[in-house]
């Protein structure tokens, strides 16, 4: 591979120089200044000292080899790990160009390895079995609890006994539908020792998007648990289950066993609804496990887990990660963005059941050895002081979360933030949507007390780990940029006809060349994985996002160009809901669209034309929520259904998001040119049934 110094780096460092003069030198010679450049703001000079990555030269020069030599970069990376043999004399193979043939993503081949070895059998021979793995924070305060990393070793042994002797040999499925109790990072791990794939279900999705996905992947296995409290709500898990797994027997799929935890505290054991033949309380038989269980070594290449995410048609897609790959990637991309030191106290708050917690509650921090808080709540429960209390009572150093608690947090105030001490902070990690320049400055300002570096990370379900991030202490940042990529990433912005973009530009993000922790497909589909992601751009992996770079090179990426919105951070694809609403009988057509909201980033608006002779009333509006609320989940609810006796569509039938999205948020001078509509009055009748 060759590599083009491209000339934005360079030019990026001298204007950085250039604009803020003598500054950035004077930080890193360890003077005071202040910064009175609005947007940029300083690397800390007692941060930068001991950071990783010190300086953007250092960076640029790991970079530079990263792009040059990948195979000998990562090699180095993943020589850091346990393998078992090592890998063959191709460290990877790619191609990326769909007009060249199959896309084909291999890193580590031949190599064997075990990440649950490496995440904890190697730290304890390493002379950490007494440390700290994982704090547990209930939803109650003052419950909680805790594992070393010898406990936590034996409890996934024992696990893992349990689901051999149930017969789950490598290669096999199992759902994992579980809140966050120790128990599912537990189960991740149990499944990656014995080699069978995970497939984690957000404990928020309905009974039918979990049977969707059993259906689709098969499990030997569920494991779950009865139910769980979020905040002042109880949820009856289990119901969902059972109705899941009725679905998916009708359709074929019958699951033998369904593994239950007893969480007795949000219910009793005698409350829960009980299939003998089927169920089994996990507290009766894991505990009488052997907690020694051999690892089942796998290649480099054996699958690791899927994990279902939303696109922009048609039913969500199993996005499969496998090992080696993920293991190094995410492991050094933890370690980097969050200059991640042993002392620290590292809190995620994202749940298990998203891929955020797949790499950084579970797999990047143990890989490293940390000490990880779960925490099984809601965030501003019993109020919204609660994360300090949490920051506090661990003395939490890196605290990663999403723009849109930031943003609620922000609008509850800042006596629930500065009523803590929250001195052991010292990097704060956002990711899921864009953060806008307001929140930034409140995280960093308030939150950080002016003191915290913020990673703003940008990645994907599908590129496993970190794409575009600050790494802290080495650069200047600016509120709202993820700034520059990380090792072995190449973002390129096309244009709409696929041609790169140089300097300060706008289009749609892409990247060149495989990085080890890129997906390798979609779970029986490697079809629709190579049409998705690879026929867009061809030459390019197409991420779905905008992006524009400044004349900094600073990124800044700018929300999905595609049918696939951002609620709250959690991806939602606007076909997916417009086929829930559909369900219900008396809709006859729907059409769902993104609207910004101060909170979450996005809500969803649904535009939902009844069938002939339904009038409007408020319980029509209720049930169609629920029909989404029970096709999909809760946090899918739309906010708003907008009446459409008609929806705009061109004369071959295509319904016109644009114009939607337009009246959608209200910018009715903006509709653009609406002549070519079969029917240009559907728009006026739908103006004027706007605020009904
Ligand atoms: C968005 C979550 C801006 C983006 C890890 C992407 C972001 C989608 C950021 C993936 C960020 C994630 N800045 N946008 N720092 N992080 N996104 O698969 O639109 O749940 O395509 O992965 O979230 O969502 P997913």
């Amino acid at each position: 591979t060759s590599f083009r110094v491209r000339s934005r780096w360079p030019v990026m460092v001298r204007n950085l120089r250039g604009r803020v003069g003598s500054k950035v030198e004077a930080v890193v010679m360890g003077e005071a200044v202040a910064s009175e450049d609005e947007d940029l703001i300083l690397p800390n000079h007692e941060f930068a000292q001991h950071a990783h990555v010190p300086s953007f030269e250092k960076y640029l020069e790991m970079y530079k080899r990263s792009i040059e030599d990948p195979a000998g970069f990562w090699s180095d990376m993943a020589s850091e790990f346990y393998w078992k043999e090592k890998w063959g004399p191709h460290v990877y193979s790619e191609n990326l160009d769909i007009t060249k043939g199959n896309i084909n993503i291999e890193w580590f081949k031949g190599g064997i390895t075990n990440i649950c070895y490496n995440c904890l059998d190697k730290n304890i021979e390493s002379g950490h079995g007494e440390k700290i793995a994982l704090h547990w924070e209930g939803n109650e305060p003052g419950l909680d609890d805790s594992l070393t990393y010898n406990q936590l070793l034996d409890r996934v042994c024992q696990l893992a006994n349990y689901l051999k002797e149930n017969g789950v040999k490598k290669g096999d499925a199992v759902i994992i539908y579980l809140p966050m109790l120790m128990e599912l990072p537990i189960a991740m791990l149990a499944c990656a020792r014995i080699g069978a794939v995970h497939s984690v279900v957000f404990a928020g999705f309905s009974a039918e998007s979990l049977e969707q996905r059993i259906i689709d992947c098969k499990p030997k296995l569920v494991l779950t648990c009865n139910a769980v409290k979020r905040g002042k709500k109880v949820i009856n898990l289990k119901d969902i289950v059972d109705a899941a797994l009725l679905g998916s027997s009708q359709n074929g799929v019958s699951v033998g066993v369904c593994l239950t935890y007893a969480n007795e505290l949000a219910m009793k054991k005698e409350d829960t609804k009980w299939q003998k033949e089927r169920d089994v309380w996990w507290q009766d038989v894991v505990p009488k496990h052997a907690t020694k269980c051999d690892v089942e070594w796998v290649d480099a290449e054996d699958p690791l887990f899927l994990l279902y995410t939303s696109g922009s048609t048609g039913k969500p897609k199993g996005v499969l990660h496998t090992t080696g790959g993920y293991m190094i990637y995410t492991a050094a991309t933890f370690k980097y963005a969050f200059d991640y030191k042993p002392s620290d106290v590292y809190w995620c708050t994202a749940d298990c059941g998203w891929i955020t917690g797949h790499s950084y509650v579970s797999y990047g921090p143990l890989l490293n050895g940390a000490t990880v808080v779960l925490y099984e709540g809601v965030p501003n429960y019993p109020d919204p002081g609660r994360c300090w209390d949490i920051v506090d009572k661990y003395k939490v150093t890196i605290f990663y979360t999403a723009p849109t608690l930031v943003r609620s947090l922000m609008r509850d105030g800042n006596e629930y933030v500065t009523r803590y001490s929250r001195k052991s902070l010292r990097v704060l990690g956002s990711v899921g949507e864009p953060i806008n320049p307001s929140a930034w400055r409140w995280f960093y300002n308030v939150v950080g007390d002016s003191r915290c570096p913020i990673s703003d990370t940008w990645w994907q379900t599908e590129t496993g780990g970190f794409m575009i991030t600050p790494l802290p202490g080495a650069w200047p940042q600016k509120p709202g940029s993820a700034t520059f990529p990380f090792f072995g990433v190449q973002p390129v912005i096309v244009d709409e006809k696929g041609k790169e973009l140089e300097g300060e530009c706008s289009g749609y993000l892409c990247v060149k060349n495989s990085w080890p922790g890129a997906f390798r497909t979609l779970y029986g589909d490697h079809e629709r994985y190579e049409t998705t992601y690879f026929s867009a751009f061809p030459g390019y992996y197409f991420s779905g996002d905008g992006c524009s770079r400044d004349k900094d090179g600073y990124h800044w990426l700018t929300g999905r160009v595609d049918d696939v919105i951002n609620v709250s951070g959690h991806r939602i694809g606007t076909a997916e809901v417009e086929s829930a609403l559909v369900l219900h009988p008396q809709c006859a057509e729907a059409a769902v669209v993104g609207v910004e909201h101060e909170i979450k980033g996005q809500s969803i608006y649904a535009f939902v034309t009844p069938v002939e002779g339904v009038e409007y009333s408020e319980d029509f509006r209720k049930s169609l929520v629920l029909s989404v609320r029970t096709q999909i989940g809760a946090f899918a609810a739309p906010d708003k259904i907008h009446w459409a006796p008609g929806l705009p569509k061109t004369r071959s039938g295509k319904i016109m998001r644009r114009i939607l999205r337009k009246i959608a948020s209200r910018q009715l001078d903006e509709l653009g040119d609406t002549s070519t509509l079969a029917d240009p009055q559907v728009v006026d009748q739908l103006i004027d049934l706007a605020d009904t």
